[in-house]
This record gives C-alpha cells, sequence and structure tokens, in this order.
C-alpha cells in the first residue's frame, strides 16, 4: 500500500531542517512526503505570500532531486478561509488517496501540546502521527495516548527566521535565488535603502561573488553572496548620518576621500540593521572599495565583484572566468585592470589601504 506523509507548516521559507525531516520520514517509512504549506504565516509582516513559498518549496524538491518522493500540494493555500484545522486537511486528503496508508508529521514542539488540538482523537484514528526527537519527547503522556511514533534522525538546528533575516542561508540555491529574484524577505530592508539601479548591482556582485567562491571551492560560500547584497547599504546614507558614524565609529578614517566612507558606513549597517556577526562577512563589506592589506579569500571576491560584475556594463567576460577559475589570478587581473583605469582617469589611488593590499598581495 502506497504511504504518503503530510507535512504541513509555515515553510517561510522552506530550509534544510525541512528537507532533512522529509528525507529522513521518507526513508524510514518508504513513503512520499507532501508538503502543505500553510496559507497564513504568523509572522505576518515579514512573511512571504503563499504562492512564492509553494514555488520555493517546488525548487527545494528540484534542487534536493527527489520530484519523484517529494511533492507540494496548495490545498491550505487555496482555501476561502484564513483558519484551517488540520483535521480538516486530514480528512480532505484521506478522501483524495483512499487507498494509501496517511502518516501526519508534526514538529517537536507539537507533541506536547497536540491534546489540544481540533478533535485531537478523531486525527490519531484516521492518521498515524509521525515526529522526531526522541529524547525530549519520548516521555510526553501524548506519544502514548496518541499512539505517536519516532521518527529516528539527526536534524541540524536550521530555521527560517535566520534566513528571513539573513542572519544564515541554509536553504537550497534555487530557493535563495527565487528570494533575491522576487524581493522577499531581507531583500526588503536592502531595497529600501538603495536606489534601483543600485540595487540591480547589489544583486549582481552578491550572485557574482556566490559563483565565484563557489567555483573557487571557498569555505562557506553563502558568506560572499551575503556580503554582496550589503556591501553598497551604506552608500545611500544622508551626509549627516555618514558623517556622525564616521566620527564615532571609524575616525582613523577619515583622512580618506570621501566617496569611499560607504564601505565604513556599510560595515556599519551590516552589524546594526542585519545584526551580522561574521568577521569575514564584515570585512568584506568594510575594504569593498580601497581594499586593504588583510583580506581573506571572502574580501578578495567581493571586492573585484564590485568591480566586475556584468551589470557595470564594460566587457568585464574576461575577468569574471579569470576569477571562477583561479582566484590568485583572477584577483591580479582585477587589480591590474583597476591600475590601468586609475592611471588613465588620473586618479589618485595609492591611499595607505589600497597600497597595503597591492604590498600584499598583487603578483604576490
Ligand atoms: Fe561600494
Ligand atoms: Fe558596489
Amino acid at each position: 500500500m502506497e504511504r504518503i506523509i503530510l507535512f504541513g507548516g509555515a515553510f517561510d521559507p522552506i530550509h534544510f531542517g525541512h528537507l532533512q525531516m522529509a528525507e529522513c520520514a521518507s526513508k524510514q517509512l518508504g513513503a512520499k512526503v507532501l508538503f502543505i504549506p500553510a496559507k497564513i504565516s504568523v509572522w505576518k509582516n515579514e512573511s512571504a505570500p503563499v504562492k512564492d513559498k509553494i514555488e520555493m518549496i517546488k525548487l527545494a524538491i528540484k534542487d534536493f532531486n527527489r520530484e519523484n518522493v517529494f511533492d507540494v500540494s496548495d490545498y491550505e493555500a487555496s482555501l476561502e478561509n484564513d483558519t484551517n484545522y488540520t483535521i480538516d486537511t486530514v480528512k480532505h486528503f484521506k478522501k483524495a488517496y483512499p487507498n494509501s496508508e496517511i502518516y501526519l508529521l508534526i514538529g517537536q514542539d507539537q507533541v506536547n501540546s497536540f491534546h489540544d488540538w481540533k478533535d485531537a482523537d478523531e486525527l490519531a484514528k484516521l492518521v498515524k502521527v509521525i515526529y522526531f526527537g526522541r529524547e525530549t519527547y519520548s516521555r510526553s503522556e501524548n506519544v502514548k495516548r496518541f499512539n505517536m511514533m519516532v521518527i529516528d534522525g539527526e536534524i541540524n538546528n536550521y530555521n527560517s527566521t535566520d534566513i528571513r533575516n539573513l542572519h544564515s542561508l541554509d536553504t537550497t540555491d534555487g530557493v535563495i535565488n527565487y528570494i533575491i529574484d522576487n524581493d522577499l524577505y531581507f531583500m526588503q530592508e536592502i531595497k529600501s535603502r538603495m536606489h534601483k539601479d543600485r540595487y540591480i548591482h547589489s544583486k549582481s556582485v552578491a550572485l557574482l561573488s556566490y559563483e565565484i567562491a563557489k567555483s573557487n571551492s571557498v569555505d562557506n560560500p553563502k558568506r560572499a553572496l551575503i556580503a554582496g547584497l550589503v556591501h553598497d547599504c551604506g552608500k545611500e546614507l544622508p551626509k549627516e548620518i555618514e558623517a556622525e558614524i564616521m566620527k564615532t565609529h571609524y575616525s582613523e578614517y577619515l583622512y580618506l576621500d570621501s566617496i569611499v566612507y560607504h564601505q565604513f558606513t556599510g560595515e556599519y549597517l551590516a552589524k546594526k540593521v542585519f545584526g551580522i556577526e561574521d568577521p569575514s562577512i564584515l570585512n568584506a563589506i568594510k575594504y569593498h572599495t580601497t581594499a586593504c592589506g588583510e583580506m581573506d579569500d571572502i574580501a578578495k571576491i567581493v571586492y573585484c565583484a564590485d568591480k566586475i560584475e556584468p551589470t557595470r556594463g564594460f566587457g568585464s567576460e574576461k575577468l569574471i572566468n579569470s576569477m571562477k577559475s583561479s582566484l590568485k589570478k583572477g584577483f591580479d587581473d582585477v587589480m591590474t585592470s583597476n591600475i590601468e583605469y586609475y592611471v588613465n582617469h588620473k586618479v589618485d589611488y595609492l591611499n595607505p589601504l589600497t597600497k597595503a593590499c597591492l604590498d600584499r598581495y598583487y603578483k604576490k
């Protein structure tokens, strides 16, 4: 008999933890998994529309290569009422799949409160309720009372909130691209801080940085993506606020041309507005214009991607390919092109930060 696991939730957005749970449960029971995103999310203001959540689940399933085992249902999404009870969803799928054995996957935190669910006893008779987390909940009375079944498996601690806030991006590339393309979650904050052209540039820097980081097998390449997204967030701050931030937090750099101040205010906003703490991401933002004598791979990538991203429109394909095939050679090539530009345009580029970068990394 075919087995189907109903996996409801906010999926706002879907992340690796959801996929791991679905994978574990599916393998243990030899069952298909049906993701059923809720129509309304608890986090109303910062939530994505349910049609986007469905699209992201589809992309995640594709990225995870599970098109034959996982599927998404718009059953709850297309209900007229905003409130929906699990018992109704279960009855719907019992009817839709009369010859299948139906399981209901619930979250760990729902085990202890299950008795409060509408028609909980009937629910547990209609389907087998399954959950993760043997350690924490094995002694819950509800496990016995509702004949729940535990699914074994280590599920890493990922969460959607961290993705919505740009603290981590623990989901598949298809989902990340969708978030960026459709201005969801953290993209709203970034968008609100800049004009359209700069927003397009920031997205382009982020995606190119991520690609370069991946093709060079850089550790945790999503750091490059995050730094790229945020790098120019300080550029359109009112001058008086910029001056205040510079005076208070970056007074040692006040001697530089004010055109580069936005790299410092960008770092400031990354910390204050986005709560970013990763030193590598912060450093990449902080020196994306001048470069400096302390640059890790992420900093070099974001620095270069900022100069050569395709929407700059100066035929940078060669430099992009060079960066993708070798970070070392690509960095030298971008620097050579930069220096040429500065010399031709009589720009004085030898401030102490840029000089320190050239002394340490250029053609070394
Ligand atoms: Fe910039
Ligand atoms: Fe930029």
